[in-house]
């Protein structure tokens, strides 16, 4: 990882105080949480060996060959707009993913609620945000992202669920350009989170799960609900109509679509 390409890009100009870089790490969230990492401050790391998903999950990854980083940022905001830091940085990294191949019609990106970035309909990246200072004026976020840019082997069970960059466009990325193209389009586009409809239109133009019929997992059981997805309203929630005719609005859980 060139970290002084990233340096002369990313800090100063852009918001972006420092970067801490670390070879190999457990993981970039859970470095930032116990450190207290300051606002403004990138996490990064080549080797992330303890990755933290959603879910407790494990996130997992190819050395030297995938993006494991987190941004750190204080925003001022109530509890009942956390959603829009949520949406707001999974709309940005479609943005800088899509920007980064240009236009092409072999490469569909879109989002999948809450925060999960598709590409040809599996996933390519992730985001886990984690707050401090929840009851504070001045939250803490730990924005932790996760893309699979050039590794290509996936187990058999992730096969149907995951690619990489790599697999899709038969093309290595280079990350540090990827990282700096990111890391650019999440300062610069910060009005939008004054500008709720908008952000949250934008976001719902690039998901392709409303009218869809989806099976839907609350982050609290294990039963899985066959709904249809109605809306995401601008609090973030899924609208979604059970076969029943029932409307309910989820604000957190897990989707699968029916795609394979
Ligand atoms: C998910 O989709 O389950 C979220 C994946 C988030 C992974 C990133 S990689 C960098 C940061 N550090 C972690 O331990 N997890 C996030």
């Amino acid at each position: 990882m060139n970290i002084r390409t990233l340096q002369n890009e990313i800090i100063n100009v852009r918001m972006l105080k420092d970067i801490i870089y670390f070879e190999e790490i457990a993981s970039t969230n859970e470095y930032a949480k116990k450190n207290n990492t300051e606002s403004d401050t990138l996490i990064i790391t080549s080797h992330q060996t303890d990755g933290k998903g959603r879910f407790n999950r494990q996130w997992k990854t190819t050395p030297s060959k995938d993006l494991t980083f987190s941004i750190i940022k204080s925003f001022k905001i109530t509890i009942d707009e956390i959603h829009l830091i949520n949406f707001y940085s999974s709309y940005i990294l479609l943005s800088a993913l899509k920007n980064y191949f240009g236009e092409s019609v072999e490469l569909k990106f879109s989002l999948k609620w809450p925060n999960d970035i598709l590409l040809n309909s599996r996933k390519v990246a992730g985001l886990l945000l984690d707050v401090k200072d929840l009851h504070c004026e001045i939250k803490k976020f730990i924005i932790g992202i996760g893309v699979n840019v050039n590794g290509a082997g996936y187990e058999e069970e992730l096969k149907a669920k995951a690619t990489s960059l790599l697999n899709e466009t038969n093309k290595s990325a280079e990350i540090e350009n990827l990282l700096i193209l990111i890391v650019k389009k999440f300062y610069d586009n910060l009005y939008l989170l004054k500008n709720k409809n908008e952000l949250m239109n934008s976001w719902t133009a690039h998901t392709d799960i409303i009218g869809k019929k989806i099976r839907f997992r609350k982050v609290s059981d294990d039963e899985e609900l066959s709904v249809t997805v109605l809306d995401i309203d601008t609090d973030g929630g899924l609208k979604v109509l059970s076969c029943e005719g029932k409307i309910t609005k989820y604000y957190s859980g897990e989707i699968t679509m029916n795609y394979f």
